[in-house]
């Protein structure tokens, strides 16, 4: 049974460079129904298409990362435009903002978070959403453009949760529920609406326990959702289903798999 809906991974990432083929070749058989693989700048973002153009159960997110502000002195929103033509493109991601990362440059994130939001409206596709640490900012933004779209590797409280899918927005959960130091990923797993949760790796990244430390790959996510099914007393086969589902629903794939 293929269950595995992985809402975001980064396939294109070096740390997949020498066994990329056999990894994405055996992900069905290892439970995988279907990966978003979500670039992070222009040349990530062209080697995610290329990979979903590769796999009928791959599609591709395209984006500039708020670490790779760099790209606002080029003419990106009109190469995203040019790639978003692409037919395995299902979203503009990630996007958004990193404080952790990126303190001195606020100003740039924000003009390329806001340009790309506008975009996304514009090209009427989600959204994907990074946020490190720049919660009041993020919901600012949000709030003042309410794309469609989902917040990846949520870490805010179970409020800015529930305001978000107020707004008709997904909440991306991850290896980050696994770890014994998850207040906020804990407590919105086990508190929002089912239906508006979406599960995901962040591959190579972001590996849940028992795993924590190694290279993450989409099947990993089976630990995750065992611990959120846990937590919520349900049946780890029905939330995967749900989320694999409500996965569907997010990028519009009803029809296209
Ligand atoms: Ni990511």
């Amino acid at each position: 049974m293929r269950l595995i809906f992985d809402s975001h991974a980064h396939y294109d990432d070096e740390a997949f460079n020498e066994d990329r083929i056999d990894i994405l070749k055996n992900l069905p058989e290892k439970g995988i129904f279907c990966v978003v693989n979500v670039g992070t700048c222009i040349e990530t973002s062209k080697k995610a298409i290329e990979i979903a153009s590769t796999y009928d159960y791959i599609w591709a997110s395209i984006g500039i990362h708020p670490t790779y502000t760099n790209e606002l002195k080029t003419e990106f929103i009109d190469k995203l435009k040019e790639l978003a033509k692409d037919e395995k493109v299902v979203a503009i991601g990630e996007i958004g903002l990193d404080y952790h990362y990126g303190k001195e440059t606020v100003n740039e994130q924000k003009e390329m978070f806001e340009k790309q939001l506008e975009l996304a409206i514009e090209l009427d596709k989600p959204v994907i959403i990074h946020n490190r640490e720049a919660h009041l900012d993020t919901m600012a933004l949000l709030k003042k453009y309410k794309p469609k779209g989902v917040v990846h590797c949520f870490s805010g409280s179970l409020e800015m949760a529930n305001e978000l899918i107020k707004q008709g927005m997904y909440i991306g959960l991850g290896g980050a529920v696994t770890f014994k130091n998850a207040k906020n990923p804990v407590n919105v797993a086990q508190n929002i609406p089912l239906e508006y949760m979406v599960l995901e790796t962040d591959a190579p990244y972001m590996t849940p326990v028992p795993f924590r430390g190694k290279r993450c790959d989409s099947s990993h996510i089976q630990f995750t959702a065992q611990k959120i099914a846990e937590l919520r007393g349900m049946d780890v086969e029905k939330l995967l289903e749900i989320t694999k589902n409500n996965a569907i629903k997010l990028f519009r794939l009803e029809g296209k798999m």
